[in-house]
C-alpha cells in the first residue's frame, strides 16, 4: 500500500536544479511556494476526502453549488482589519478589473443568493468545495492554496441552523473515525461579546472590529489586545470586563455574568439542549474565547479542534444575518463553515487514521506477441464496455508484467497468444490464488 500525501510535493525548500540542455533556460520543478502539486497517491487521498465531504452533504440534504476561484475584489473588500484581506492574492486583469483569487467562499456564496434574488426558495441548504488562496505565513496545515469544504444555509434564522452545521461536522468526523475525545468543537456566540458592549455603552460600530481585535487573544499578547482596544476607542475598564468575560468557559456562569434574559445565553442554552437530543454533546463545549477572525459573524460562531492542541483549527464557522447587506442587497439570515483539507490530514496522520488507498486495477491484458495487439485491444474494450478498469500493456517482458500487476493491485491478468488466439480463447490468470485456465474471448466478464 502506498501512503497517501506523506509526499505531496510542496514547495517550501530551495528547488532542485535542473540540467539546462542546448541553451533553455533552468526550470523550477517546484510549484510556487505554499502551493501542492497532486501527485496520484495524493490525489486519491484529496479524492476520498471530498468523498466523505459529500457523502455528508447528501446525507444532510444539501445541494452542490460552484463558483469561480476568481472573483472581483469588490466581494472581499471589508474594512475591520481582518488577517484575510491583508492576505489576497489581488491583482488587475488585462481588461484592467481588480480581481482576487478568493481567499474564502462565503461571499460569493452570498453573491450568488443575491443574483438568484426571489427564484430562490428558502431554507437553501448548499454546500461546495473549491480552492481558496491567502498569502499566509507558512504554518503546519496553513499553507498558500487550500480547499475548503463550506455547508451553508440561508433562510433560517434559529439556532436549529447551527445544530444541523454541527452535526454534519461531527458526522465527518464519525466517517473518518475520529472521536470525541481526538477532536471538540469550541462554540459561543458574538452575542456575548455585544452583551459585554451594551454593558459599557460601548458603540454599535465598534463591534466588528472589537471581534477581529480579540480574536486574537492567543496570538498577541493580553497587553497588546487591550492596547488595541484602548487605541479604537474603549475605556480601560471595558476592556477589562471584555477579557473577563472571553475567560468564561461555562455556561452558567456566562449566565451569572450577563443574566438570563440575554440573547446569547438563550441561543446557546438552546444550542446545548439541540446537541443532547442529536446526541453529539460530548463533542461540544462552551468556550467565551471563540469569537473567530472574519468581519461578518452576528451570533453563534464555532471552531473544531484537535484535543491534544498541536494543530490549528480543524474548521470553522458561525451565524452571519447581515453579510447581503453590506453588498447593498435585503439581509437574509445565514450560517455555515468552512472545513479545510490541510488540518484534517494532519489529524489522520497524527492518529493512524488514513485510509489505505493503494490502486486498484481489475485487468491487466498482454498481447504475447506484437501480432497479437489488434486482438488484445478488442479484449481489453470489451471488458472496459462491462465497465471493468482494464490495463492494457504492450512490448514488456512477461516478467514486467507480473511485477506490474502487484505495483497495481490488479485482479486478473489476461493474457492473449496464439495459439489460444487461433481457438478463439484467451489465457486467464486470477492474481491473489495464482488460478489460471482459458475462456472464449467473447464470454470474457
Ligand atoms: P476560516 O476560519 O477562515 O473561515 O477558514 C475555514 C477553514 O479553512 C479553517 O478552519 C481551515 O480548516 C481552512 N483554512 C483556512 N485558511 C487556511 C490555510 N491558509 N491553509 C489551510 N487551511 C486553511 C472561512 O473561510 C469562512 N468563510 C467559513 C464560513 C463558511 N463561515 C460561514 N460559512
Amino acid at each position: 500500500a502506498s501512503a497517501p500525501s506523506s509526499s505531496t510535493v510542496e514547495n517550501g525548500e530551495p528547488s532542485s536544479p535542473v540540467e539546462p540542455s542546448d541553451g533553455a533556460s533552468v526550470v523550477d520543478v517546484n510549484p510556487p511556494r505554499g502551493t501542492r502539486d497532486f501527485p496520484p497517491e495524493d490525489m486519491r487521498l484529496r479524492t476520498w476526502l471530498f468523498d466523505q465531504f459529500r457523502e455528508v452533504s447528501r446525507v444532510m440534504a444539501f445541494e452542490e453549488v460552484d463558483f469561480p476561484v476568481l472573483e472581483s475584489e469588490a466581494l472581499f473588500i471589508r474594512k475591520a482589519g481582518e488577517e484575510i484581506t491583508q492576505q489576497l492574492y489581488n491583482f488587475e486583469d488585462k481588461g484592467g478589473r481588480r480581481v482576487v483569487l478568493r481567499p474564502e467562499i462565503t461571499p460569493s456564496l452570498a453573491r450568488l443568493v443575491i443574483k438568484q434574488g426571489k427564484s430562490v426558495s428558502l431554507p437553501l441548504k448548499w454546500f461546495t468545495i473549491g480552492q481558496c488562496w491567502r498569502y499566509e505565513r507558512m504554518t503546519r496545515g496553513r499553507r498558500r492554496e487550500h480547499y475548503q469544504w463550506n455547508m451553508d444555509i440561508f433562510g433560517m434564522p434559529k439556532v436549529r441552523a447551527e445544530s444541523e452545521l454541527l452535526q454534519a461536522i461531527i458526522l465527518l468526523f464519525e466517517r473518518l473515525g475520529i472521536t470525541s475525545s481526538d477532536v471538540g468543537i469550541r462554540v459561543s456566540s458574538r452575542k456575548v461579546l455585544q452583551a459585554v458592549l451594551n454593558m459599557y455603552s460601548i458603540p454599535e460600530h465598534l463591534f466588528t472590529e472589537v471581534c477581529v481585535i480579540v480574536d486574537k487573544l492567543g496570538k498577541l499578547t493580553r497587553e497588546e489586545i487591550e492596547k488595541k482596544l484602548v487605541t479604537i476607542g474603549l475605556s480601560s475598564e471595558a476592556v477589562l470586563g471584555i477579557i473577563e468575560v472571553l475567560s468564561l468557559k461555562s455556561l452558567p456562569k456566562l449566565e451569572e455574568v450577563l443574566g438570563s434574559d440575554v440573547e446569547a445565553v438563550a441561543d446557546l442554552k438552546k444550542l446545548f439542549s439541540f446537541a443532547e437530543q442529536y446526541g453529539y454533546a460530548d463533542w461540544i463545549c462552551f468556550d467565551a474565547s471563540v469569537v473567530r477572525g472574519l468581519a461578518y459573524y452576528t451570533g453563534i460562531v464555532f471552531e473544531a479542534f484537535d484535543r491534544d492542541g498541536k494543530l490549528r483549527a480543524i474548521c470553522g464557522g458561525g451565524r452571519y444575518d447581515r453579510l447581503l447587506s453590506t453588498f447593498g442587497s435585503e439581509d437574509i439570515p445565514a450560517c455555515g463553515f468552512g472545513f479545510g483539507d490541510a488540518v484534517i490530514v494532519e489529524l489522520l496522520k497524527e492518529k493512524g487514521l488514513l485510509p489505505d488507498l493503494s490502486r486498484q486495477i481489475d485487468d491487466i491484458v498482454f498481447p504475447l506477441d506484437e501480432e497479437l495487439e489488434g486482438p488484445a485491444c478488442s479484449v481489453a474494450s470489451s471488458l472496459r464496455r462491462q465497465g471493468r478498469s482494464v490495463d492494457l500493456v504492450e512490448d514488456k517482458r512477461l516478467k514486467w508484467v507480473f511485477k506490474h500487476a502487484e505495483r497495481i493491485n490488479a485482479g486478473r491478468l489476461i493474457l492473449v497468444g496464439k495459439s489460444e488466439w487461433e481457438r478463439g480463447m484467451v489465457r486467464v490468470k486470477i492474481l491473489s490464488t495464482r488460478e489460471e485456465f482459458e475462456v472464449k474471448a467473447g464470454e470474457l466478464q
